[in-house]
């Protein structure tokens, strides 16, 4: 069983939602929290309340697309003599397009942010990881890394990625003591719908009712760190959406037809 207290976190996605959520969680064990997002301002909220339940915190702030700005950050952090624990990856943005009418660039921008920023950051700490004995990564994949849907072919797509990646990494990192959990969340109440991008690459900006009606960014923490807790390698959980999952792998002719009807932009 993993034990939080007194260790550090690099939680990208901080600055909102479900990673807020879980920065929230992971301060009331006494952990040094490094928070990073874009907004500095909303980190700074973050990094306050963070510090008020009992963390130390320390803003990174980057763009997941700008490697430059992600490498001096892990840097600067690591010359510092930081020894980082985990690396929570939330920072990602969604979709609201139909594939037919969605240019390849704005499919490009939600693979760049999802997948290729993720992988890069968690590259960019493995080594250090591995060389200290071990480490965490939680993952946040999705419902819809498990299954495809209406609008969201390239979200869908940068998810399921996440899943083919981690898992060889999980392969290979056997033996090195390094914990690879995925997280599959269901609709979870967080901006993730206003902040996902249309086909223009504007913000969507609007919240789904499905979105609002989802579990709270609070209980979301508690399910994620549990679970992280006992060692799971994948985690399903928030709402309806999760038993598609199910439907897919049982009643695949059912899920094809659902598929094609849920609206998912409601
Ligand atoms: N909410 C759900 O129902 C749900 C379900 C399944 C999976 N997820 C996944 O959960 C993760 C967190 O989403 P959320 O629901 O918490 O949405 P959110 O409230 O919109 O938060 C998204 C986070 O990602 C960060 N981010 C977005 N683009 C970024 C970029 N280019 N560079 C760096 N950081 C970036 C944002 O920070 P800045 O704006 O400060 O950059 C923000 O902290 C995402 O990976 C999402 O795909 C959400």
């Amino acid at each position: 069983m993993m034990n939080f207290d007194g260790k550090t976190f690099w939680i990208t996605g901080a600055s909102s939602g479900i990673g807020e959520g879980v920065a929230y969680e992971l301060a009331k064990h006494r952990t040094q929290l490094i928070l990073s997002g874009r907004n500095e301002e909303a980190l700074a909220r973050v990094a306050d309340r963070c510090q008020t339940l009992g963390a130390a915190t320390r803003i990174e702030a980057f763009d997941l697309t700008d490697y430059e700005r992600m490498q001096a950050a892990v840097d600067s952090v690591l010359a510092d003599g930081v020894k980082i624990d985990g690396l929570m990856n939330f920072g990602g943005i969604s979709q609201r397009s139909l594939a037919v009418e969605t240019p390849v660039e704005i499919d490009r921008k939600v693979m760049e942010i999802n997948f290729f920023g993720t992988i890069a950051i968690t590259k960019a700490l493995l080594p250090h990881m591995i060389a200290n004995g071990g480490g965490l990564i939680v993952v946040t994949s999705s419902v819809v890394g498990k299954y495809g849907i209406t609008f969201r072919s390239a979200y869908s797509a940068s998810k399921h990625a996440l899943h083919g990646f981690f898992e060889s990494l999980r392969a290979e990192t056997a033996g090195k003591n390094i914990q690879i959990t995925i997280l599959e969340p269901g609709r979870i109440a967080t901006n993730v719908s206003l902040n996902a991008i249309t086909k223009t690459g504007e913000k969507y900006g609007i919240m789904d009712k499905g979105q609002a009606a989802g579990m709270s960014a609070e209980e979301s923490a508690r399910i994620i760190l549990r679970a992280v807790r006992r060692g799971k390698k994948e985690v399903l959980y928030g709402g309806k959406a999760t038993l598609l999952v199910h439907i897919r792998k049982w009643l695949p002719g059912l899920f094809y037809f659902l598929a094609s009807r849920v609206d998912s932009t409601k």
